[in-house]
């Protein structure tokens, strides 16, 4: 993608950090990638952990980690609570927003969600703000304007947003409208509840769960994932450069359990990359394949096997195209998706992705799970998984290719598989978690990414 510029600004011009105000580098930052999400579409994991070429990511990576950490619960903030942060600008800006200056919204969101969800005083979040403000061709002589409304979400903010309907707002009408369609409105509403909450650090542990809760002053899942209270860097924590454990939500650690018994097996992971799955099927004793088109991200998975001293075969390959000689005794398919179950962990998927991109990408998963079939030997196992809310991009794929290919036949799911969770199970027997299951009088442990899961029998 090409690298986008923005106009030079007007002031501090040299981007000499040492002439900035205390705390002005991370607004500037935050508003920097704010605007690679809303305006540019960048994809905010690839800004965040450096993978782009937008300025913001160099400049993110400059921080001390505390800086780090701030930007990131920013710029999370503003995305997961967007509609709210858009409805009461909207009702504080007489004359709605200057046209010809976008600095100056991207301002106001930050600065508004400083003043009213994270512990800023509000004097440094208005006098941040109207200084970014300034330092933007356009922006600048709205400065006036950013300062008074801002001072108003002082004010007036919290009171004026307690009656609204949050959940509601912060989801893209489409996608609110698709969740009430397939699950009925009081369980979009909580659907859109939980994915305003951050989810809880999940991690996957190669063995002895409860002593590793214990280590992490977390709880061990009765799916069997390790669960703690997500703060600071990961990579501090005990374990982690051990490689004892890895990071993984606890809906995303289901689907490659589902295979069984994998010990001595040929099992190829099918779109593997970053490689949690791939990590559980060598841990579980299979001999993997892991394949992924993306170079960088395959680049990852080797780091990640790396660091857990893990091996498995990796293949940089399209798998519409790849054509191994053998089949595979076990296939897991993790087909890529619009990742709506994950919009607790990726506040900017709402914000980039459309009703279109969920038709092209259901295509898409139609010919991979295709290809799929044809890499499972007779009497295999085939997992076909995605992190979608999106019926067309699960139990539709699976209904369609059940219709037209006799070859295969489903394989329900009992709820035993899953920890006893009866309620993750659809009546088809596949695997249907959604971010309002597991509640919690704590709402930092609550919830789990929405996946969907379907186990097929490739018949001999
Ligand atoms: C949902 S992610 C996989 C996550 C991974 N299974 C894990 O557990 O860490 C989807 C992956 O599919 C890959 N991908 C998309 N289309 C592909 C294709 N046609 N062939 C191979 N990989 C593909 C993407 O590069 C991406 O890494």
């Amino acid at each position: 993608m090409a690298k986008t510029s923005r106009k030079p600004r007007a002031r501090n011009r040299s981007g000499d950090a040492a002439a900035d105000a205390p705390g002005l580098p991370v607004r500037r930052i935050a508003a920097d990638i704010v605007e690679g999400v809303l305006r540019r579409h960048r994809a905010l994991d690839e800004m965040l952990e450096g993978a782009d070429a937008l300025s913001a990511t160099a400049a993110l990576a400059a921080l001390d980690e505390r800086d780090r950490a701030l930007t990131r619960a920013l710029v999370a903030v503003v995305l997961r609570r967007l509609g709210t942060l858009r409805h009461l600008l909207g009702l504080l800006l007489e004359r709605g927003l200057p046209e010809k200056a976008p600095r100056v919204e991207t301002v106001l969101l930050v600065g508004a969600a400083q003043i009213l969800f994270l512990d800023v005083p509000d004097h440094a979040a208005v006098d941040l703000a109207v200084r970014l403000a300034r330092e933007d061709r356009n922006a600048l002589h709205f400065a006036g304007l950013v300062n008074a409304v801002l001072r108003r979400v002082a004010r007036e903010g919290k009171e004026k947003i307690e009656g609204l309907d949050g959940p509601v707002l912060d989801t893209p009408p489409w996608l609110f409208a698709r969740w009430t369609k397939t699950y009925g409105e009081a369980t979009a509403r909580d659907i859109a509840a939980a994915n305003g909450r951050e989810g809880a650090l999940d991690i996957t542990v190669k063995s002895d769960a409860a002593g590793w809760a214990q280590k992490l002053g977390g709880r061990v899942l009765p799916t069997g994932s390790v669960r703690a209270v997500a703060h600071g860097s990961v990579t501090a924590l005990p374990g982690f450069e051990d490689g004892a454990w890895w990071v993984q939500d606890a809906g995303a650690a289901l689907p490659a359990r589902l295979l069984g018994n994998v010990a001595g097996l040929r099992v190829a992971d099918l779109c593997a990359a970053p490689g949690g799955k791939t990590a559980q099927l060598v841990c579980a004793g299979a001999n993997v394949t892991a394949v992924d088109r993306a170079p960088g991200r395959l680049d990852r998975l080797r780091e990640n096997l790396a660091r857990l001293s893990l091996h498995a075969e990796l293949i940089c390959a399209d798998v519409e195209r790849w054509d191994p000689e053998q089949t595979f005794d076990a296939v897991l398919l993790d087909a890529p998706c619009s990742s709506t179950g994950t919009i607790r962990r990726h506040p900017d998927v709402p914000w980039l992705k459309r009703s279109a991109d969920i038709v092209a990408l259901a295509n898409l998963q139609r010919r991979l799970l295709h290809r799929a079939v044809a890499l499972t030997k007779p009497g295999g196992m085939l997992v076909y998984c995605t992190c979608s809310l999106e019926p067309e991009e699960g139990i539709a794929i699976v209904a369609d290719l059940l219709a037209r290919d006799a070859s295969v036949r489903r394989v329900p799911i009992a709820a035993a598989e899953v920890g006893g969770e009866a309620a993750f199970i659809s009546t088809d027997g596949d695997l249907r978690t959604l971010p309002r299951h597991w509640p919690d009088a704590d709402s930092r442990l609550a919830g789990i990414d929405g996946f969907y899961a379907a186990r097929l029998e490739k018949r001999k």
